[in-house]
């Protein structure tokens, strides 16, 4: 687990995307797991530029999004088909039969859940996973209590959820499809991004805390290549902070290879 601090949400979201375009460079017909909601927004438009100025190509690029909500059609201003679409897909050349985004339309929704499974097993599985954390500490829509085995599956959204979400965008379902927690440790690579103090308490106890199904985002911990990105305001109530700088730098003079891009 690497927990890295930067300055500011500028400075960590352009990180983000520089890591996101690298493993596009190394692997360009690479699978993304992509998020909505606001905190990969400054990423996604770092990614837009980098496609409109620097080629950066996503014509081989598929995508998954992690989750989507029940019963609100896709051309809903709402929906996080019209999100990612509106943020960042319409933006980019990711070809339309690459991207997959829950179906929040579907009659049959364990059919649909199935399928999503499936496609993402066809896919060879996704390489790097974009997530935000919500103030519950979900990751995607894995609300506490959830179980940390999950799959693909209709989940009903907390209290908080629901307030938080439909103060960005209005009034929102009470339920959602969302990829489970089992479904998301198996990406081979996960980038967490959280910014603000409003993050702050769920940040610390997804990398502090027990691995509990209190706090979804604890779950990470069992995995073996997951990078918090934050920025000052998400890390301040980490108790370990001076030792994540500690392996930042120490990393950097002995292994910067293990860094990757995130030493630059
Ligand atoms: C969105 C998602 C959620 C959000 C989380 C944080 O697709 O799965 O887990 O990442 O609710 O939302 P923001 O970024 O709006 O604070």
């Amino acid at each position: 687990m690497l927990v890295v601090i930067h300055p500011n949400k500028e400075v960590g979201s352009n990180q983000a995307a520089r890591i996101v375009a690298d493993q596009v460079h190394r692997k360009p017909d690479s699978v993304l797991g992509l998020s909505t909601g606001n905190t990969p927004l400054a990423t996604y438009t770092e990614l837009i530029r980098m496609h409109r100025d620097d080629g950066l190509d996503f014509s081989n690029v598929t995508t998954f999004n992690l989750d989507e909500y029940y019963g609100l059609p896709r051309e809903h201003p709402q929906s996080f088909y019209a999100q990612i679409h509106k943020n960042f897909l319409d933006h980019v050349n990711v070809r339309p039969d690459r991207t997959h985004i829950p179906d929040g339309g579907s009659k049959d929704i364990a059919m649909a859940c199935f399928d999503y499974e499936a496609a993402i097993r066809d896919a060879d599985g996704i390489d790097l996973q974009i997530l935000g954390i919500g103030r519950t500490g979900h990751i995607g829509f894995n609300e506490p209590t959830s179980s940390l085995a999950s799959r693909t599956r209709l989940k009903t959204l907390s209290d908080e959820t629901i307030n938080d979400n439909s103060k960005i965008t209005g009034d929102i379902p009470q339920v959602a499809i969302t990829m489970g927690i089992g479904t998301i440790l198996e990406a081979k690579q996960i980038l967490l991004l959280a910014f603000g103090e409003a993050k702050a308490k769920a940040v610390a106890k997804a990398i502090e805390g027990p691995i509990s199904s209190s706090c979804s985002a604890s779950a990470l911990q069992m995995h073996r290549d997951v990078r918090f990105i934050l920025d000052e305001e998400a890390a301040t109530e980490l108790r370990h902070r001076s030792y994540y700088d500690r392996v930042i730098e120490q990393t950097t003079k002995y292994a910067p290879e293990l860094l990757g891009i995130a030493n630059d």
